[in-house]
C-alpha cells in the first residue's frame, strides 16, 4: 500500500492528562500531519517537515479539521440499538420492559448480523473505530458482531452475555453452558484479526455463585482475556445483590469471591462504591468504565471521576448504549464534564479527550494499539470539523486557543461533527 499522508490540525498525548497540568502531556500542531504505513501511523509531525521527508506519499488534505484518534468506546451493548431511548424506566424495570425481550431476537442470525452492521456503522459515523460490547447470551450474536467488525476491518472487543438467573426463559444459559460456549467463542475469536474475546457476566444479579464461579474458573484457564460486567450502577440493584449474596463484604466482593476481580477486568459503571471495593479495585489495577448519559438516562448517580483517577484507577469512557442515549463520544464527553461538574470538578478538554482515546484504550490494556495518534499505533483516526453546525461555528470562530475551538464541539457536536473517520488508514 502506498504512503499516505494526512495534513491538518493535530491533537495527540504523551501522558495522562489527569497527572499534572493537562496540556503538559498534550501535542498540537496548527498544520499536522500523519504518515500512515501499511495501516499503522509511521510518523506524525509538522506538514511541511512530513511532506519533504515523504515526496512519495499521497496527500490528503484536511485544511483545520482536526485529526484525532479515532474514538473508542470502552462499554456498550449493540443488541440494544433498535431500543435506546426507551422512555421512563430505572434499571432493573428498564431490563425486564425493554431489555430482554428485544434481546431475545438475537436468537434470530438474521436480526443479529442486521442490528450488528448497523451498530457498528453508527459508531464509524460518530467516529469510534473501536466497540466494547456486551453481546446477548446467544452464541451467534457473538458471531454475528465479529463478522461485522471483521468484514469492516474494525478492532472489537465483545462476548457472549451469561445469565442463568433473574432474567426471562429463553434468555438464560447455566453454568455449564455460559462456560462452555464462552470458551468455544474465545478459542475461535479471540486474537483473530483484530477482535478480542471478553469474558462477559452480565451482573451478579443474574449469575448464580455456580455459574460465577464457572466463568471465574474460565478466566484463570485464559487469563489473558478481557473480564466485562457491570458494578454498583444503582442503589436498588446494590441492595438487591446483598441480598442475593448475604455472605459478601459488598458488590465487589460477589465477582471477587469467584476470581472475577482481575487487572484485565473491566467493570461498567463503578457509581456508588464503598471505600473498600474502591481500594481493591486500585490494588489489583482493575479499570472502571464511566457510561455518563447512560448515568442520567436511567437516573443512577454521579460516577467521581476525579476521585478514583486520583487513586490512580484505570478508566474508560463508553457511551452503554441502549442504556446511554447517545451513539456519540463527543456526546459523552459532554456528559462526563457535566457529571463532573456537578461534583465540583471542570473536566479539561485534553481530559475529555483523552478518556475518550487513550483512556478507554489503557483500559481495555491496548494502550499504544488503538486509542492513540503516536507512531506504531494503528490508523483509526478521527477527523473533527470544528465548525459543524451554526451554533458550533459562531462559538468557535473567535476561539483563541484550541482548547477553545474544541470545547462547542465537545458539548454541542454529534456525527455532523465527524468529517472522515479511517480505520486501519482506510476512510469508510
Ligand atoms: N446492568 C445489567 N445489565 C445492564 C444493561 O444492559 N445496561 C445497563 N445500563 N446496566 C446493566
Ligand atoms: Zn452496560
Amino acid at each position: 500500500m502506498t504512503d499516505q499522508l494526512l495534513l491538518g490540525q493535530t491533537l495527540r498525548f504523551s501522558g495522562d492528562p489527569f497527572v499534572g497540568d493537562p496540556e503538559a502531556v498534550t501535542h498540537i500542531s496548527a498544520r499536522g500531519g500523519v504518515l500512515v504505513r501499511d495501516g499503522r501511523i509511521a510518523a506524525v509531525g509538522e506538514a511541511d517537515d512530513l511532506r519533504r521527508d515523504n515526496p512519495q506519499a499521497t496527500v490528503t488534505e484536511h485544511g483545520n479539521h482536526l485529526i484525532t484518534a479515532g474514538f473508542v468506546d470502552a462499554h456498550m451493548h449493540y443488541p440494544q440499538t433498535a431500543m435506546i431511548a426507551s422512555w421512563g424506566k430505572r434499571l432493573i424495570d428498564w431490563l425486564n420492559t425493554y431489555t430482554f425481550p428485544e434481546e431475545m431476537r438475537f436468537a434470530d442470525r438474521a436480526y443479529a448480523d442486521d442490528i450488528a452492521g448497523r451498530t457498528l456503522d453508527l459508531a464509524l459515523a460518530n467516529g469510534t473505530t473501536t466497540l466494547t460490547s456486551f453481546c446477548t447470551i446467544h452464541p451467534q450474536s457473538v458471531e454475528a458482531f465479529f463478522e461485522a467488525a471483521n468484514t469492516r476491518g474494525m478492532a472489537v472487543v465483545g462476548g457472549k452475555t451469561c445469565m442463568d438467573r433473574n432474567a426471562p426463559d429463553g434468555l438464560q444459559d447455566d453454568a455449564q453452558s455460559a462456560y462452555s460456549d464462552s470458551k468455544s467463542l474465545l478459542e475461535t475469536w479471540h486474537g483473530k484479526d483484530r477482535i478480542s474475546y471478553a469474558i462477559t457476566p452480565r451482573f451478579s444479579p443474574t449469575s448464580t455463585p455456580e455459574q460465577l464461579d464457572a466463568l471465574g474458573a474460565l478466566w484463570a484457564e485464559f487469563p489473558d482475556v478481557l473480564m466485562q460486567t457491570h458494578l454498583s450502577e444503582q442503589l436498588d440493584e446494590i441492595e438487591w445483590v446483598r441480598g442475593l449474596f448475604p455472605d459478601t463484604r459488598d458488590y465487589l466482593d460477589t465477582y471477587e469471591k469467584f476470581g472475577l476481580l482481575g487487572e484485565r477486568g473491566l467493570y461498567g459503571h463503578a457509581i456508588h462504591l464503598e471505600p473498600r471495593e474502591i481500594d481493591r479495585l486500585a490494588e489489583v489495577n482493575a479499570a472502571v468504565v464511566h457510561c455518563p448519559t447512560s448515568n442520567t438516562f436511567i437516573g443512577s448517580g454521579l460516577f467521581n471521576m476525579s476521585g478514583l483517577k486520583s487513586r490512580g484507577i484505570r478508566t474508560g469512557l463508553a457511551t452503554d448504549t441502549g442504556g446511554g442515549s447517545s451513539f456519540s463520544m463527543l456526546r459523552t464527553m459532554a456528559a462526563a464534564y457535566e457529571i463532573s461538574q456537578l461534583r465540583g470538578t471542570a473536566l479539561h478538554p485534553a481530559q475529555l479527550m483523552w478518556l475518550a482515546t487513550e483512556g478507554s484504550a489503557s483500559a481495555l490494556h491496548m494502550s499504544g494499539e488503538i486509542g492513540s495518534l503516536n507512531v506504531g499505533a494503528m490508523a483509526d483516526i478521527a477527523v473533527l470539523d470544528l465548525a459543524s453546525t451554526p451554533a458550533i461555528t459562531q462559538r468557535s470562530c473567535r476561539a483563541d486557543s484550541l482548547w477553545e475551538a474544541l470545547f462547542p464541539t465537545i458539548m454541542m457536536g454529534d456525527d455532523r461533527s465527524i468529517s472522515t473517520t479511517y480505520v486501519a488508514g482506510r476512510p469508510v
